[in-house]
């Protein structure tokens, strides 16, 4: 049978991702056949230099896929069959304020943990209803949007919140990042790796890594223990985390095991688990998004750059499992193949000492109707304790973006595992206003001068 192809759009075209993920397509195309690919960004220029390099990827291996860049949204989704989000609101410039905010009170300064997270989280919420609005408004109703965009926990909580029927699944590469390192340290495909997960977004546990029914935790554990779940050639392994600062990230799954050896952590409990350390740790003037500007940002426009004066296209941009995750997820979605995967879905149970209705990732089968949980039953106290008050954060964030509430923001600062006191809380809350005056809903206080 021969499969009809797809019209697939990218949102957030101007994405560095988005060449590694065009890449993947490429090389996935008879799995997920495509009539046309389609980059959609707000910021024209940027979107612009970086769609001449997606271009050549597809020209490589495709002279029939139709390719469009559009700023302008019915061009983008008109008739669209799949959607793959990947928005950045406020770019790697605010990026690096969620990071040096934090840093400047002595907290965690991160992307999507702690207040850079719940920063970036009421910027993100608002915009992303936008997209599935317009996707709904002009893609084909069986639209599916694949969703990487962060912090993914809280857009989840949001979109379940505004757009419950909404055909969106969120979506990371950590889990999987985290099975390429153990199927490296093992030896073995990582499509070979079969494990049980449970947690949020950025918050989550492996409780079992099996190799055709053979529990490995063991002899991770072994490694663990000396390197961290980095091997030597991460580099090779690894082509996106291979960063001095992933590197470190990878090794410090070594304390982390340490101290609590049942079970592997995603890599982002270091910063719950050991914020001191890692603020200790961390130069307050040159953090992740510098790194990242300096480093895959550069070397994508400068490949673009170099590309447009010689005709070569350097190549600066991977093709990781990033790129190879989105388009399995796809796939499975596109033609109910029920793969097993661990993303981003309503709990309804899985999880059963959490609420039915929180945003978890755990494992579930991809169908053509989306993802359908599987169970994990209960949960040690431990970790589900950890789990609700991050939880309760996130939910309290969500809450205080759509009515507005900056007590309820205040919350969710407090509440957050990596903030020491509702004194740090108050102070970056109120730095972290400042900073986002073009992209934060107005927080306002219940309570003026005592009434
Ligand atoms: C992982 C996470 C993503 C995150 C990314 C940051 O892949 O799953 O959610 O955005 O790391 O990587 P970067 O290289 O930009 O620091
Ligand atoms: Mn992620």
């Amino acid at each position: 049978m021969t499969k009809s192809p797809f019209i697939l759009s990218i949102a957030g075209g101007g994405s560095t991702y988005t060449p590694g993920i065009v890449k993947s397509l490429m090389v996935r195309l008879e799995d997920f056949p495509l009539s046309e690919i389609r980059l959609y960004d707000i910021d024209q220029e940027r979107q612009d230099t970086i769609a001449p390099v997606v271009e050549k990827v597809i020209r490589d291996h495709s002279d029939t896929i139709k390719f469009t860049v559009t700023t302008d949204a019915k061009t983008a989704f008109d008739g669209a069959h799949f959607v793959f989000a990947q928005m950045r609101v406020g770019q790697y410039k605010m990026r690096e304020q969620d990071e040096k905010i934090p840093l400047r009170h002595g907290v965690v300064g991160q992307e999507t943990c702690g207040p850079g997270g719940l920063a970036y989280g009421l910027r993100t919420i608002l915009p992303m209803v936008e997209l599935i609005d317009l996707v709904e408004e002009y893609a084909s109703p069986k639209a599916w949007i694949v969703n990487y965009s962060n912090p993914a926990a809280i857009v989840a909580e949001g979109v379940r919140r505004l757009r419950p029927n909404a055909r969106v699944l969120n979506i990371c590469d950590m889990p999987v990042a985290a099975m390429r390192n153990m199927a490296a340290v093992l030896n073995v495909d990582r499509h070979d790796l079969d494990v049980d997960y449970f947690g949020l977004n950025h918050f989550g546990w492996f409780t079992s890594v099996r190799v055709k029914g053979e529990e490995k935790l063991p002899e991770l554990r072994e490694h663990i223990a000396k390197f961290g779940l980095l091997t030597e050639d991460a580099a090779q392994t690894d082509p996106q985390h291979s960063d001095p600062s992933w590197v470190k990230t990878w090794r410090h799954i070594q304390p982390l095991m340490e101290a609590f050896p049942e079970y592997i952590p995603n890599p982002y409990l270091q910063y719950y688990l050991m914020p001191n350390y890692i603020v200790e740790h961390q130069d307050p003037d040159y953090t992740r998004a510098n790194e990242v500007m300096d480093g895959r940002e550069k070397r994508l426009f400068e490949a673009a750059r170099e590309y447009k004066e010689t005709g070569i296209l350097p190549d600066a941009f991977h093709v990781g499992v990033h790129g190879a995750f989105i388009v399995d997820v796809a796939c499975s979605l596109a033609f109910d193949l029920r793969q097993r995967h661990l993303v981003i879905v309503e709990n309804k149970g899985a999880i059963a000492d959490l609420p039915y209705d929180a945003m978890v990732e755990v494992p579930a089968y991809i169908t053509s109707h989306g993802p359908e949980p599987i169970r994990v039953g209960d949960i040690p106290r431990f970790h589900r304790t950890l789990l609700e008050q991050q939880l309760a954060s996130e939910q309290l964030l969500v809450e205080a973006t759509l009515e507005g509430s900056y007590e309820k923001a205040l919350e969710a600062f407090t509440l957050n595992k990596t903030v020491p006191s509702v004194i740090h809380a108050k102070k970056i809350l109120d730095d972290m206003i400042e900073a986002n005056r073009e992209y934060w809903p107005e927080l306002r206080k219940a309570y003026v001068n005592g009434k």
